[in-house]
């Protein structure tokens, strides 16, 4: 191991040395570089990225991209590089094809990617859920927002940021639009799950008609489609270096009306969200009510992002301070509360209930005995996770995996709990990633729990959909975290897996089984975040510095709490 830093010059020359790399990773850095001479811009532009939380008291970092002596990649303290998306090269290729590229299924997924385009008025505003003309649409003809992300990802590394823009655009406009449940109005600032183009073929016209949970199945409002709204408005203008979306008077109001709703004070005595189940990507009951981790992680990324975006006028100062004051709670009570590893388990085995005061370790009156007999083989000795939900005399200990890859690409996991949520993505790899990745939530609740937690949700039965259910999006999520924390084999392996089967199986929504082996019972045909979340993955693992137009560093005001077991320590 020696002490070298390496930076690259616009023209992809090396410029600079300052930090650990073995040999072996500067040849492999330079080869890379010879290789294709990517031009990674990393010219210094002041752009709105560059302010977080810490900065309003330190200073910026020198180097924007770089590797950690841990093999991950720190690409930034303060973001302030833009990043360098390919040039088209065509409408209907993918860019510069090289030799990781060229797995037919990647052209092929580009195919089927633009197959899904959706226009308005002659723009591309968004992409399909599903094409699959087999199945009743139900509402996979529409354009869902937390499915247009994985899209918008892999448009933006495309260096096809048009389409992005038109789509933060579209749905600001619908956010503004008046949202009633029968007699009760909705929050100003609740964006829509999902939105479709009509066509009037005898006037000939287009409308857009949108869905804020007033159609959707179970009623319930999409929490997550503002927080992913900000977290890829972020993305664009990290991407393309263009901050003059972000700066919009619209988008700032659609931000501090987003931000209004989840920022309220109310009768809540923690800084995590309260919300109704089924208000995310797990969109039907499934107990993810309370403070589920998927919300929290998305809640806290795009409070951070949004930090980095709104101005600092009259109307966006106030939101700076309250969201600097949430995250710095927020991240206190999910790494002491969330956190789960060997001795913590160990520690809520033992756990003496009833206390009261301020003294109480106790806090939430946990019952030793409600915990679940699985959670003891599934803990490895050298791990940890976010578990699933904490509230009164309640923890929720499945795994879920949005949250936990959320938490590390924001930094709500401390370097620390991000190598620990790896150590036990690979420890438990058979049960998580088994033969197609990812599952969405383990284990599954079965027989009467299922019956209770679900209502007997027929779609949500064991190993099946969300309840067990393996979906291969979330490989760009999984390829992130594992890009972050310096693990590319570990996605490399899973992509493997993926590329297996997906196209074979024509693009499938999610798989069932323990081991994810069967295509999903009742599971939609190219299903559009499938194929994008492919894309993202490879051209992710390809290029990581794509990595940052989806993570933020740790800030360093926001340190850990507690230090538990032995994974913690590096
Ligand atoms: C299902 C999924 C949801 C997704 C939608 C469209 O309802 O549960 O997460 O957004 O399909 O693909």
């Amino acid at each position: 191991m020696s002490m070298v830093s390496v930076d690259v010059t616009q023209n992809g020359s090396v410029r600079s040395i300052d930090t650990l790399c073995t040999a072996a990773e500067i040849d492999e850095c330079l080869s890379r570089l010879s290789d294709r001479q990517r031009p990674l811009n990393l010219e210094r532009q002041r752009s709105c990225d560059e302010r977080s939380l810490s900065e309003l008291s330190m200073g910026l970092s020198p180097h924007p991209f770089f590797r950690n002596a841990d093999n991950s990649f720190r690409f930034m303290d303060h973001p302030d590089g833009v990043l360098t998306p390919g040039r088209r090269s065509g409408f209907n290729t993918p860019r510069s094809p090289n030799e990781f590229e060229t797995h037919p299924m990647f052209a092929e997924a580009w195919e089927s990617l633009r197959h899904s385009l959706v226009f308005f008025r002659g723009q591309p505003v968004g992409t399909i859920a599903a094409l699959d003309s087999s199945e009743e649409n139900l509402n996979y003809d529409q354009v869902f927002v937390r499915d247009f992300v994985p899209s918008a990802l892999a448009f933006l590394m495309n260096g096809e940021p048009e389409i992005v823009k038109n789509f933060i655009l579209k749905t600001l406009r619908l956010q503004s639009w008046e949202k009633k449940i029968d007699q009760f109005q909705l929050g100003e600032g609740v964006m829509p799950a999902s939105f479709k183009v009509l066509h009037d073929p005898v006037r000939n016209t287009e409308t857009l008609i949108a869905d804020f949970g007033e159609s959707a199945i179970g009623r319930v409002a999409p929490v997550d489609s503002g927080f992913w709204w900000i977290i890829l408005l972020r993305a664009y203008t990290k991407s393309t270096g263009d901050s003059s979306l972000a700066e919009m008077p619209e988008c700032q109001k659609g931000m501090r009306l987003i931000l209004s709703l989840c920022l309220s004070e109310g009768f809540d005595t923690f800084p995590t969200l309260l919300c109704a189940d089924g208000c995310c990507m797990i969109d039907r009951r499934m107990g993810v009510y309370g403070y589920p981790i998927e919300i929290q992680a998305l809640f806290f990324m795009a409070l951070r992002c949004a930090l980095l975006l709104l101005k600092q006028d009259a109307e966006g100062k106030e939101f700076v301070e309250r969201i600097a004051k949430r995250l710095h709670a927020l991240s206190y009570h999910m790494r002491s509360y969330f956190w789960l590893d060997l001795k913590q388990l160990n520690d809520i085995y033992r756990y003496k209930t009833e206390e009261y005061s301020h003294t109480a370790v106790n806090k939430f009156n946990i019952m030793p005995d409600s915990l679940p007999e699985w959670v003891f083989d599934f803990m490895p000795t050298h791990g940890g996770y976010f578990i699933g939900n904490v509230g009164p005399s309640n923890m929720d200990f499945r795994w879920f995996c949005l949250g936990n890859c959320i938490a590390i690409l924001s930094s709500l996991a401390t370097p620390e709990q991000s190598i620990a949520i790896m150590d036990l993505i690979e420890s438990r790899w058979q049960e998580l990633v088994g033969e197609m990745p990812l599952k969405a939530c383990y284990p599954a609740i079965e027989s009467h729990e299922w019956r209770i937690i679900t209502g007997c949700d027929p779609k949500n039965t064991s190993w099946s959909y969300h309840n067990g259910g393996s979906w291969p999006v979330l490989l760009w999520l999984l390829t992130a975290a594992c890009i972050k924390t310096g693990r590319p084999q570990s996605a490399r392996r899973a992509i493997e897996l993926a590329e297996t089967r997906l196209s074979k199986d024509n693009w499938p929504e999610y798989y069932d089984g323990k081991l994810g082996r069967y295509i999903g019972k009742q599971a939609r045909k190219h299903q559009t975040w499938s194929v994008a979340g492919y894309l993202v993955a490879k051209m992710m693992l390809e290029d990581p510095s794509h990595l940052g137009m989806v993570a933020l560093e740790e800030d360093k005001q926001m340190k850990p709490i507690l230090k538990r077991s032995a994974s913690w320590t590096l």
